[in-house]
């Protein structure tokens, strides 16, 4: 079981850490995603009569966009951030995350990160994210918010006032979580008769979080499915990178299983406000492109990822003492899925989001 903590672990190590605050907020609270509202969504909002105006984002690393602690998490140094907006924005990535596209989607500016509340109100016109890397359903190894403590976040705005019952009815949130309580879990406990009653655990108290976000008013909330973790470099590095752990990608489809039943029975409860968003079938497909498909995104060589430690004790962003790299970069970022040992890079959320429009469509 070893090799499953080691898999786990980029995504949880890359994220102890703690707070301070300012110099990205003008990348974070600022930058622009160009031109959203390609005509077909103009096309859907027109038809539904409906215009969301805000985003939400509960979850881990997958959405975070600068919540988690400078001093220690590597998404805060170099060489995070090189592609997209040229520095470390917090971001685990080369460039933007999901977060940033799904923003695009709905047509809003990434929203500010909670860390950044204090600036203006005029500063959370596009809702918030209160993602932080390293994050679960449950605790983990990582001290941060978990997802209820986030929602906790949440209500509280609502309380003040923050936000308002409109502005709720015109807002979608966004929820990735789960993959480090699968961490967590194996970090501290290697019975493998365990893990499926875990799994049944952390899908309960997910659903029970959901319905809460529902319950607070927003009108659509997209839930990532587990993506496969078995697929991630960290669990392929012993592989050379070639093949997957389809024993870690089982656990996967379990949780997915439990996750699609969880969200068919709140839709029946809630007017169909749940989209389900499979990262699971998102990656795979692009990892499994050959270039089959017009327009799609092919990646060389998928499961490499971009950016990696020289040897098995340093990762993506590790220097020694006297600040010398010990990780190597790709030539090209575009060319690599991967960015580091759990995350992909900008053109890899690319890819998958591209692969996801389908899905995207039912928000309107
Ligand atoms: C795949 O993952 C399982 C569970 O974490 C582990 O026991 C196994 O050794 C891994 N297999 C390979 C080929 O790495
Ligand atoms: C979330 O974190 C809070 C604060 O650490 C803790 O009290 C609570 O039990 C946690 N919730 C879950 C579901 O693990
Ligand atoms: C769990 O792993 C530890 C080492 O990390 C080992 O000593 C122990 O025997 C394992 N227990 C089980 C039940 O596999
Ligand atoms: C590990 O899993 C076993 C089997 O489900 C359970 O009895 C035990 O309490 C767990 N230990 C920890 C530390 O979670
Ligand atoms: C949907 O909800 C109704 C009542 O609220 C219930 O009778 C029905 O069995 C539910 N269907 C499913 C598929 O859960």
């Amino acid at each position: 079981m070893e090799l499953a903590q080691t898999l786990f672990l980029p995504l949880v190590l890359c994220l102890l850490s703690l707070l301070t605050q300012q110099s990205a907020l003008l990348v974070s609270a600022g930058h622009h995603h160009g031109h959203h509202g390609h005509h077909h969504h103009h096309t859907h909002r027109y038809l539904f009569d409906w215009r969301p105006t805000k985003l939400f984002v509960f979850g881990d690393s997958y959405s975070d966009t600068g919540n988690n602690m400078k001093s220690v998490t590597k998404s805060w140094k170099y060489p995070y951030g090189i592609t997209f907006p040229g520095k470390p924005t917090g971001r685990f990535s080369d460039g933007r995350v999901l977060t940033d596209f799904l923003a695009k989607f709905v047509g809003v500016k990434s929203p500010i990160p909670y860390k950044f509340r204090n600036v203006g109100v005029k500063h959370l016109k596009y809702g918030m994210n209160f993602a932080y890397g390293g994050t679960g359903v449950f605790n983990t190894l990582v001290a941060a918010p978990n997802m209820t403590t986030q929602i906790d976040f949440f209500q509280q705005f609502i309380k003040d006032s923050v936000f308002n019952a409109q502005d709720l009815h015109s807002s979608v949130a966004l929820i990735t979580l789960a993959g480090n309580d699968y961490a967590y879990y194996l970090a501290l406990n290697n019975s493998s008769e365990g893990f499926k009653p875990f799994i049944t655990s952390v899908v309960n108290q997910l659903s029970v979080n959901l319905k809460r976000v529902y319950d607070l008013g927003v009108k659509k909330i997209v839930v990532t499915a587990l993506q496969p973790l078995g697929c991630l470099p960290g669990s392929t590095a012993e592989l050379s990178f070639q093949k997957c752990n389809g024993t870690q990608n089982l656990l996967v489809g379990f949780h997915n299983l439990l996750l699609q039943q969880a969200i068919a029975k709140l839709n029946n409860e809630s007017k169909s406000s749940f989209i389900v968003l499979d990262l699971y079938t998102s990656f795979m497909s692009v990892l499994k492109n050959k270039g089959d498909h017009l327009g799609s995104i092919k990646f060389e060589n998928p499961l490499r990822p971009c950016c990696v430690g020289i040897s098995s004790e340093y990762d993506c962003g590790s220097v020694d003492d006297s600040g010398a790299k010990k990780y190597t970069i790709c030539d090209n970022p575009k060319s690599a899925f991967f960015w580091d040992g759990a995350h992909p890079t900008q053109q890899g959320w690319l890819a998958v989001y591209s692969a996801l429009q389908g899905t995207l469509e039912e928000l309107y």
